[in-house]
């Protein structure tokens, strides 16, 4: 069974704070005279993002001061290898910086080693795999079809080529992970590694089982927290740091930094997989990012934060019970989670036509694999809309929207104007 939420929420009634655009880094009138065709280009996707709505899972809006941190001098430095021990001079402030970041990780998650160096998460993910495995090893993880992430064994990805990967699944009347199916496959394939973790899977899965399943086989465990890791940092999901062996991350999404990567483990594994970091998969680290991954884990300490990822979730249950009255079919009866997973065959179209005509009416999200029958559905988040200020009756009528939309595509300019209208009034950098 899923398990709840650790922290009771605080109370929805509040939005936090969006962001101030006044604080906003970027430069773009100079930009425009020197290089207006790239200008052109920022200024069209700034008005693409503040005029539809970002409902991607994996997206968000980033503060002003980790749009800041990114567009530092930082960005100029070269930096190879860990604090102290650089292999170029000029470190210190890149130092000071990656302590920083590493100080706040280990403390926001209650763990005992963090790097923070990974450029995305599939390179943590990459990292992980090669700190503990050996080409050909067998390891257990969610089945593509089910939600698995690329890294978790894809044939296009090294993680399928050098690999042996299992998949498990999902039960198909309740769309929760089939655990005595998961333990099962362990004790009859015996792998190396379990990874626990999911591009689509709305619900929060039972790490002291993993981690019970995983001792019984002898396996590593792996959680692959890109999609929770900002809702861990606020409590509102729990924490896999006391059961996995190796955490991985990405810095983004939920969690509002930049884009890029993290891992977190005990102090047993910590040289292995800094040395899995840096020299194995990695170069220099891009200091100006890790320096605003640093800033995000020090605002993802915050109350109003904790508030936020509490809103997060509010608000993708409100979606996921309006996509419902709308017809759409939403896996698993609901969400734990920032993420809706929903099939609109009810309303006679599959995932992608679904997604065009959402993208016309100017609503952005993905379709994904849905864990029944092969059919694509969509995937949508709340993380964004959140950062946003929306609230409550926003979620509420974008699934009264998405319902229009996808049933009525002839009729798209009504619909579009007003998710405009939703998006402008809510600008994601107000000001
Ligand atoms: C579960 C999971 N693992 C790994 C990744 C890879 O992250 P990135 O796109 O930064 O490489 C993602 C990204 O969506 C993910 O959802």
């Amino acid at each position: 069974m899923p398990v709840t939420s650790p922290a009771a929420p605080p109370s929805a009634a509040v939005p936090p704070a969006p962001h101030r655009s006044d604080a906003l880094p970027q430069d773009f009138g100079a930009l425009l005279g020197q290089d207006p065709e790239i200008a052109g280009i920022l200024l069209a996707e700034r008005d693409r993002q503040a005029g539809t709505l970002q409902l991607i899972a994996a997206e968000n809006f980033t503060s002003p001061a980790v749009l800041a941190a990114l567009g530092s001098p930082l960005a100029n430095k070269y930096a190879e290898g860990y604090p102290g021990a650089r292999h170029h001079g000029g470190c210190e402030q890149a130092d000071a910086a990656e302590r920083i970041a590493v100080r706040r990780a280990t403390t926001l998650f209650g763990a005992e080693h963090a790097n923070v160096q990974p450029h995305s998460g599939s390179s943590a993910v990459l990292a992980a795999y090669a700190a503990l495995l050996r080409p050909g090893d067998t390891v257990l993880a969610m089945g593509l079809p089910y939600g698995g992430h690329l890294t978790h064994g894809a044939p296009g990805n090294f993680s399928g080529r050098w690999f042996d990967f299992v998949g498990y699944g999902v039960d198909p009347d309740t769309g929760l992970i089939d655990y005595p199916r998961l333990r099962a496959l362990a004790r009859a394939r015996r792998p190396k590694a379990i990874v626990c973790g999911s591009i689509s899977y709305p619900r929060h899965p039972d790490h002291a089982l993993f981690r019970e399943i995983a001792d019984e086989v002898g396996a590593y465990l792996i959680v692959d927290a890109a999609h929770p890791m900002g809702l861990i940092a606020g409590g509102a999901a729990p924490n896999p740091v006391p059961y996995a062996d190796v955490v991985c991350a990405t810095t983004h999404k939920v969690l509002r930094g930049p884009r890029g990567g993290m891992i977190l483990c005990g102090a047993d594994l910590a040289e292995r997989i800094d040395r899995a970091v840096f020299p194995f998969t990695q170069g220099g680290a891009q200091m100006h990012t890790v320096a605003a991954k640093a800033v995000a884990f020090g605002e993802a300490a915050t109350p109003a934060y904790t508030l936020y990822v509490h809103q997060v979730v509010a608000h993708a249950r409100v979606l996921a019970a309006g996509l419902q009255a709308e017809g759409f079919e939403v896996t698993t009866g609901g969400t734990d989670t920032h993420i809706v997973v929903a099939d609109p065959a009810p309303l006679g179209v599959d995932g992608r036509t679904a997604r065009e005509r959402l993208a016309a009416a100017g609503m952005v999200l993905d379709t994904c694999a849905l864990p029944y029958g092969g059919a694509r559905g969509i995937r949508l988040g709340t993380a964004a809309v959140t950062t946003q200020g929306m609230d409550d009756r926003d979620m509420a009528r974008i699934a009264a929207l998405f319902g229009a939309a996808v049933r009525e595509p002839g009729d798209v300019g009504p619909i579009a104007a007003e998710v405009r209208a939703l998006a402008e009034r809510n600008p994601p950098y107000p000001g």
